[in-house]
């Protein structure tokens, strides 16, 4: 039986001591095995934003900086090692006021257009379908496109598929073949609309659950090609939205998204990337860790609906959302990345985990240059790119996809913010009591047989021993990795790019069937044990 996590409240002001007494005791429950942890969960988000696109993935032909037929190499060297399974495309916002036949053809024929929805910028259209659907195929991974519901028709979105997915002669097929394609593409991601209650339309859960009928009606399932089909799902606690979707269009869509966002403050300033004193970060992460209620809900509505569980819940955008940094361009999303980013991307990928029989997938957002972002890129041209601590987390991580979920026990402090803090986001948005525990950790057998572990320590000040019992495991060896850094607000930078990177772990000891690990504060620990 799970364990109910300890409710030993600590007050910030007298959490002061350096190590906690005695050892914690959890439990890997390595004798029963759940369920096989969707590789999908990993997935990237890349939209037409900021530098996310244009000098981020993509640089041109004809760029100084290094490229393979233009994608940015460095860029894609760094992320095959993450192994990314699936990339969503072209937004976001922008995906509903984006038009597919502006971005094929030849280049110099391309419309620049505004980008309405992030800051104006001029859109040349240099990065379209050809360009997108070759760069899943280099990665090697599953593309997910999002359609146009708000601003297109039904025709263009059809004509898309059959573009992308018809190998017959069809005069999409041989328009994709003038264009220099001849083979169609795999694409089995579909999203029809997102965000269709704001920037993909403004509508009601009833008015789009009958749009997407009329759209899904006409996105055929060509030769070799099978569309899972994507509702456009709720922001956060809109449950009304899920159930609405889940009623009338439960037996049409094979997956339905969700949105959510940690920040310290919504309809104001979220709050900075790398200022921010004790009470916030706490705070944040207790949001960050809220999305486990949210899934719980939304997942309680479906399994009610959908009690064989065929309908995935895709949180296809979460992740951090902060002020963009000083001095960069309005509406470009470009935020720095700290230590408290990685604790952000290890616990919510914790929670993926152990939902993944209805968590299919999920896209952090976004994977370079924008919102909690993988990668950087110098913003001045001078080709360089930096790591964040959230791409070693990802890196860290990659053990875990595909591998097969263990139950864990583990108790752990609670950590809460100050009355002061409390009182001062009463009658804010985003208000409300968020718990945040000292230690979270998640467990998966691993395809070769051997369990990853991975365990955070949010703490600021205090290192816990805890003793995992490895139930129906034989252990011999292991080996771990830690990403740690001296201040949660530390980051990498172009001039320092490895402030916060993942070092050798050797604090830990095993002992019979029981490995037992000295997590310092501050720090995620992933080990492989054999
Ligand atoms: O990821 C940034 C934006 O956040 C996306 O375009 C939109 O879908 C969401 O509101």
């Amino acid at each position: 039986m799970r364990k109910t996590i300890l409710s030993a409240f600590i007050a910030l002001a007298c959490a002061a001591t350096a190590m906690a007494a005695d050892n914690v005791k959890a439990t890997v429950h390595a004798d029963k095995a759940g369920a096989k942890i969707n590789r999908e969960i990993y997935g990237q988000f890349s939209e037409h934003l900021g530098t996310c696109i244009y000098g981020g993935l993509w640089v041109g032909e004809g760029s100084q900086i290094p490229n393979i037929n233009g994608y940015r190499k460095d860029v894609f060297e760094a992320l095959k090692v993450l192994k990314v399974p699936v990339l969503r495309w072209p937004g976001g916002c922008f995906a509903d006021d984006y038009h597919w036949m502006d971005g094929i053809g030849p280049k110099n024929q391309r419309p620049s257009l505004r980008n309405n929805n992030w800051g104006g910028t001029i859109e040349d259209n240099s990065f379209g379908t050809h360009e997108f659907l070759n760069l899943c195929e280099m990665l090697g991974c599953e593309p997910y496109i999002s359609g146009n519901v708000g601003s297109g028709t039904v025709k263009e979105m059809a004509q898309w598929v059959e573009y992308m997915t018809s190998d017959g002669d069809t005069p999409m097929a041989r328009l994709r073949r003038q264009n220099g394609r001849e083979k169609a593409w795999h694409v089995k991601y579909f999203g029809i609309g997102n965000e269709a209650w704001g920037c993909g339309g403004n509508m009601t859960p009833e008015y789009y659950s009958d749009e997407f009928r009329k759209f899904n009606t006409y996105l055929r399932d060509y030769t070799g090609n099978k569309l899972y089909r994507i509702g456009s799902g709720a922001s956060d606690y809109d449950y009304k939205w899920t159930e609405v979707l889940m009623d009338r269009i439960g037996n049409r869509m094979q997956g339905v998204s969700l949105h959510y966002y940690t920040c310290t403050g919504w309809g104001g300033p979220k709050g900075s990337a790398t200022k921010f004193d004790n009470d916030q970060y706490y705070w944040a992460l207790g949001k960050c860790l809220e999305i486990e209620e949210v899934i719980k809900k939304h997942k309680a509505i479906m399994d009610k609906k959908d009690p064989e569980g065929r309908v995935g819940l895709l949180v296809d955008e979460w992740g951090t959302w902060w002020d963009e940094e000083p001095g960069t361009i309005s509406g470009h999303l470009y935020q720095q990345n700290a230590l408290r980013d990685a604790f952000v991307a290890a616990l919510s990928l914790n929670v993926f985990h152990k939902y993944t029989e209805r968590v299919k997938m999920a896209n952090i957002a976004q994977v370079v240059n924008v919102l909690q972002s993988m990668i950087l890129t110098d913003q001045e041209g001078t080709g360089h790119m930096v790591l964040t601590p959230t791409y070693h987390v990802f890196e860290m991580y990659t053990p875990f996809q595909e591998a097969t979920y263990l139950p864990l026990d583990l108790e752990s402090e609670i950590i809460q913010v100050s009355k002061a803090y409390f009182k001062e986001k009463e009658g804010a948005r985003d208000a409300g009591y968020r718990p945040c525990p000292m230690l979270s950790a998640s467990a998966a057998k691993t395809t070769d047989g051997s369990i990853v572990l991975a365990v955070t320590n949010v703490s600021l000040d205090k290192a816990q021993t805890i003793d995992f019992a490895l139930e129906g495991f034989a252990a011999k060896t292991f080996s771990g990795r830690i990403l740690t850094s001296e201040n949660v607000a530390d980051f990498n930078d172009f001039q320092h790019p490895n402030v916060v990177a993942p070092a050798e772990f050797k604090d830990a000891k095993l002992k019979k069937d029981v490995l037992t690990v000295k997590i310092p504060a501050k720090s995620i620990v992933v080990l492989n044990i054999k």
